[in-house]
């Protein structure tokens, strides 16, 4: 059976500024309402792909990124769903620096992001992740025999510095698995544009006080680097599948 969706939206986290298969793409303008934004376009396994770096090519940090503008880039190109990639720290042993991860559920413990379009945005968050997306990853991953932890709740914080150990072991009993900084108000705009979403974690480290390793970006962007070939052929396998 040929799918539906078309075009493809991709949005890479840190240190993933730019995947293998990206090489070919071109350079796009979009203008929005709420900002200009340069995406790369392509061909993936004959499916159109708009790639978007969610820190933008001069790096935002997560609290200031133009979420508005990042998502209505990618409604304006006409993509059919989203892969989002996200690095975060593991509130627990159970999961490891290095492991891919499948997010279904998210806490919100933001302060300060616009979270909609529209102030009165009376959006369903019963399912942030949209389920049939996420089944998709899941197969593509299985397809591959790549490993990835489904099932894993999202803490979402304001940053940009990482939190102390006492928010992490809060976050913990709150039954959080991993704690990032950017997948609000990302998945809530998707959602609230009606552009199935779904988002791969890649553990990069520790939270704090999990252990008494001290936390940098530079070992997050490191791990990243370093998963960021498996991630591009897990995101490869998706789109084909789609
Ligand atoms: N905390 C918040 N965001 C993160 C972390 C973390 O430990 N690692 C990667 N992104």
């Amino acid at each position: 059976m040929r799918s539906k969706i078309a075009k493809v939206g991709i949005i890479g986290g840190s240190g993933v500024e730019e995947l293998g298969f990206t090489a070919e793409f071109k350079d796009k303008k979009v203008k929005t309402r709420y900002g200009e934004v340069l995406v790369k376009t392509g061909l993936v396994k004959e499916k159109e792909v708009v790639f978007l770096n969610r820190h933008g090519w001069a790096y935002t940090a997560p609290g200031q990124i133009n979420y508005l503008a990042n998502l209505a880039a990618l409604k304006e190109e006409g993509v059919g769903c989203i892969f989002a990639t996200a690095a975060v720290g593991a509130l627990h042993k159970k999961l490891a620096p290095g492991d891919l991860l499948l997010f279904d559920d998210l806490i919100d413990m933001t302060r300060k992001r616009v979270g909609s379009y529209d102030a009165r945005a009376f959006i369903d968050m019963s399912t942030p992740y949209t389920p049939f997306l996420t089944e998709v990853v899941k197969k593509a991953a299985a397809g591959i025999k790549l490993k990835l932890e489904p099932n894993i709740i999202y803490v979402c914080t304001e940053g940009p510095r990482f939190e102390t150990r006492a928010e992490i072991r809060l976050y913990k009993k709150f039954g959080g698995d991993v704690v990032g900084m950017t997948q609000v108000p990302e998945v809530i705009l998707a959602a609230e544009i009606s552009i199935p979403y779904a988002a791969i974690g890649v553990v990069t480290n520790y939270a704090a006080g999990v252990t008494s390793r001290r936390i940098s970006a530079h070992e997050v962007l490191v791990v990243m680097k370093q998963r960021s070939a498996e991630l591009a052929r897990l995101l490869e396998a998706a789109i084909r599948a789609v």
